[in-house]
């Protein structure tokens, strides 16, 4: 259990952004991929379409925009930035982080940058990171960023796990604020004794890239999607009940959960064990996928830019992944309504929404 000790500053998010990639890959395409059909996919994890980076950009491009987009909206400059905490599980390179790579392209001379490498909990972990390294007054202002190309780590011939992934980039910037609001909450967990569960397993110090690595194909994404499953519902409703436990709020305080985009099965049954109706949960699986670390930015982006959150409300942010690694933050939220609300929805994320794919996530009343 984690309170807010007396005393410390309160964090609060003061700008988002988001950047997807221009290229769709939609089920149809991967129907004409690997044995899948456009029905099973939908039925089994919600989703119709992913985006799919160019090969000449890398998670640092695409963190880039959506950092650019988030400091914007923030009012604040590069060189304000304090700290940059990037999570991903595909930064450009091994060396340098991607932190510092996206610390170079940004110009944020007076920033300390690294990676938090968390799998689709990364964002999660970086708000708790981010309100200890501002609570503390060690930092004023964190840019965190949450970016994968999982495109990259795919095996495009494995129907298991090829058709739930894509590419984004996510990003909110963090100031102080007072005790009680902003992020009210905050609770991480691991179990790495799950983490044969999702794995890469070539590629690091214990089996380095090699022609036999390569050959037998082991630097791409392996899953037991089956038992991750479990794993998931039970440590969404888990993190989710501790957050409202610290805060001393019940699921009926909630006015919007923003859950990890892995699959709606997993949202759905999260949703109705803790009784949350489904117009209060944010919905974009359809459009992106799995993006892992990037899910939560990209949707919190898209829901501050429609106008769907005002002063005072209470946000929970919820997600599990790789590791095993799952946790939660319950914020409440201090931005005003996002100006031209609506309006800038559909031009603030530029290419984001899919006219088809829009329509189709408002007919049913998601993001
Ligand atoms: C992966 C996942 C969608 C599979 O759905 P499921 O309902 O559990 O399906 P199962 O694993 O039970 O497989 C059912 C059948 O569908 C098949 N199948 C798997 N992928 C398929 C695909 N893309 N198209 C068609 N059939 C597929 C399986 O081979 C299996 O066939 P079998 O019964 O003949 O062996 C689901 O388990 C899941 O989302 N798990 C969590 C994964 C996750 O979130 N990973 C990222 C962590 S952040």
């Amino acid at each position: 259990m984690i309170r807010q000790p007396e005393g410390v500053r309160g964090a609060t998010i003061i700008g988002t952004g988001m950047y997807v990639p221009e290229r769709v890959l939609d089920n149809a395409e991967l129907e004409r991929m690997v044995d899948t059909s456009d029905e099973w996919i939908r039925e089994r994890t919600g989703i119709i379409e992913r985006r799919i980076g160019a090969p000449d950009q890398a998670s640092s491009d695409l963190s880039l925009i959506a950092a650019q987009r988030a400091l914007e909206m923030a009012g604040v400059t590069a060189d304000e930035v304090d700290q940059i905490l990037v999570a991903t599980t595909t930064p450009d390179r091994y060396l340098p982080s991607c932190g510092c790579t996206l610390q170079a392209k940004l110009g944020a001379k007076n920033a300390a940058a690294y990676d938090i490498f968390a799998a689709c909990t990364g964002f999660i972990y970086g708000m708790g990171v981010a309100r200890g390294l501002i609570g503390t007054g060690i930092a004023d202002t964190v840019l965190l960023v949450g970016v994968e190309m999982l495109s990259r780590i795919v095996d495009y011939t494995d129907r298991n796990t090829c058709v739930l992934f894509g590419d984004g980039a996510g990003a909110a910037v963090l100031r102080p604020c007072k005790p009680g609001d902003g992020i009210l909450a905050v609770s991480m967990h691991s179990d790495g004794v799950l983490g044969d569960l999702l794995e890469i397993p070539a590629g690091g110090s214990r089996r380095p890239a090699s022609i036999e690595t390569v050959q037998a194909k082991d630097h791409v994404i392996k899953m037991r999607g089956r038992e991750l499953f479990r794993v998931a519902v039970r440590g969404m409703e888990d993190s989710i009940r501790r957050v409202l436990e610290q805060a001393e709020l019940t699921p009926d305080d909630l006015d919007l959960v923003i859950p990890h985009q892995a699959n709606q099965r997993i949202i759905d049954a999260t949703r109705e064990r803790l009784g949350v109706p489904a117009e209060k949960v944010v919905l974009n699986i359809e459009r992106y996928g799995n993006t892992s670390s990037a899910s939560i930015p990209i949707s919190l982006d898209e829901v501050v830019r429609a106008g769907r959150l005002k002063p005072g409300d209470h946000v929970g942010l919820v997600a599990f992944g790789g590791g095993a690694t799952w946790g939660a933050t319950l914020a409440r939220w201090t931005l005003p309504v996002y100006p031209g609300a609506g309006k800038a929805a559909a031009a603030g994320a530029g290419q984001a929404i899919a006219p088809a794919a829009a329509a189709r996530a408002s007919s049913r009343g998601a993001a």
